[in-house]
């Protein structure tokens, strides 16, 4: 609908992955990564996003390989600005004389200088206007939640650095929680168990593995294996270990339920009419961790109210950031404020 010269972004600004959309449809999808070389100790960005993963664990002497974020917020503030003006410019999306609005995301509980951070990282990067907004709430917009009523809806954005859980009504968060672990802890904590049961150290990368191909929140009915190559830790040798589920379900269990409590602190701290209307419509679960086997099942059983993943667990947020600029004038009241 929106005229060429006036388009509008929404930008979801992930520890893993940094997500583009229009109103429409997601646009671009790439690694929150960046490899640099340092010629006299000065780095220079020499690969990003999808280029710069391609590289993980593989880089030459001489480069470094940098997640800009830790935990949902900026860590490395010049990185995270040249990748989002690289991944705005292979979007494809506005032009020097026409630059988008965007709305970006904030993990949910953030301070304002990190606030301000992203805020001037996407100003910079070349957008004409930039508004925060929590990411929980894009995501509840993008899933479609009726936020506009006065009924409360719940959302869980389970990511790779953080977790974080909403009841939003009337356009704004009524309570909500952010947990600072996510996907990549759950990867620790199996990297953790192999390494103290077996005395093999796994890589990240297999560690992740491990995680999608057998990895569950609940024990499972029929159990999945996989063999791996680590490294001994005794004699630095290859060595294969064989891994089931009922392991994962173990290694991750500690992490899992510190995720099922920040959701249960808030649905705690919501007015009691709000929780019966959780109670009626169910817990959405969103983000690359509610992927994970049995995540639905785990949290209905631990929270006694049905959770259930949501149509686009990926893409919800960047979609509802996107959209939620045209109905910018009905949600500039609970948007983050910059100090
Ligand atoms: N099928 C799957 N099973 C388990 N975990 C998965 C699966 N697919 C993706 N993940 C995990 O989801 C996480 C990435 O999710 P997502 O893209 O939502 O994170 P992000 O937005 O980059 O991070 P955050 O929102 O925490 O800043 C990773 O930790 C990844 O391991
Ligand atoms: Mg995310």
């Amino acid at each position: 609908m929106s005229p060429w010269f006036s388009q509008d972004i929404g930008v979801d600004l992930g520890t893993e992955k940094t997500r583009i959309a229009v109103p429409e449809r997601v646009l671009l999808e790439e690694a929150t990564l960046a490899v640099l070389a340092f010629e006299d100790d000065v780095p220079r960005i020499v690969a990003s996003g999808e280029e710069a993963e391609t590289m993980l664990g593989r880089v030459p002497e001489g480069l470094e390989v940098v997640r800009p974020l830790h935990h949902g917020v900026i860590a490395y503030y010049e990185i995270t600005e040249a990748l989002l003006r690289y991944l705005v410019r292979k979007s494809r999306v506005g032009s020097w004389l026409f630059r988008p609005r965007a709305m970006i995301t904030v993990p949910h509980g953030v301070t304002s200088v990190e606030q301000r951070a992203v805020y001037e990282a996407m100003l910079r990067a070349g957008a004409r206007e930039v508004y925060l907004i929590q990411a929980p709430l894009a995501a509840a917009i993008g899933a479609d939640l009726p936020i506009g009523t006065p009924a409360g809806n719940m959302i869980v954005c389970m990511g790779a650095g953080a977790t974080q859980a909403a009841v939003i009504a009337m356009y704004g968060i009524v309570s909500a929680e952010t947990l600072r672990k996510g996907g990549q802890d759950l990867n620790e904590a199996i990297v953790n168990y192999v390494r103290k049961k077996y005395g093999v150290i796994l890589g990240p990368t297999t560690a992740e593995e491990v995680k999608r191909a057998i990895g569950a929140a609940v024990p499972l009915e029929e159990e999945l294996s996989i063999e791996v190559q680590g490294q001994h830790q005794v004699t630095g040798l290859p060595k294969a270990v064989t891994l089931v589920t009922s392991e994962i379900v173990e290694a991750i269990y500690d992490v899992l339920q510190e995720m099922v409590a920040t959701v249960q602190k808030v649905i705690e701290q919501s007015p009691p009419e709000l929780v019966s209307d959780i109670i009626d419509r169910g817990v959405a679960l969103c983000g690359g961790t509610a992927l994970l086997r049995g995540m639905d099942r785990l949290m209905t059983k631990e929270l006694g109210v049905p959770a259930y993943l949501v149509d686009q667990p990926l893409h919800c947020t960047v979609l509802g950031a996107a959209r939620a600029v045209a109905l910018y004038p009905r949600l500039r009241r609970h948007l983050p404020r910059l100090m």
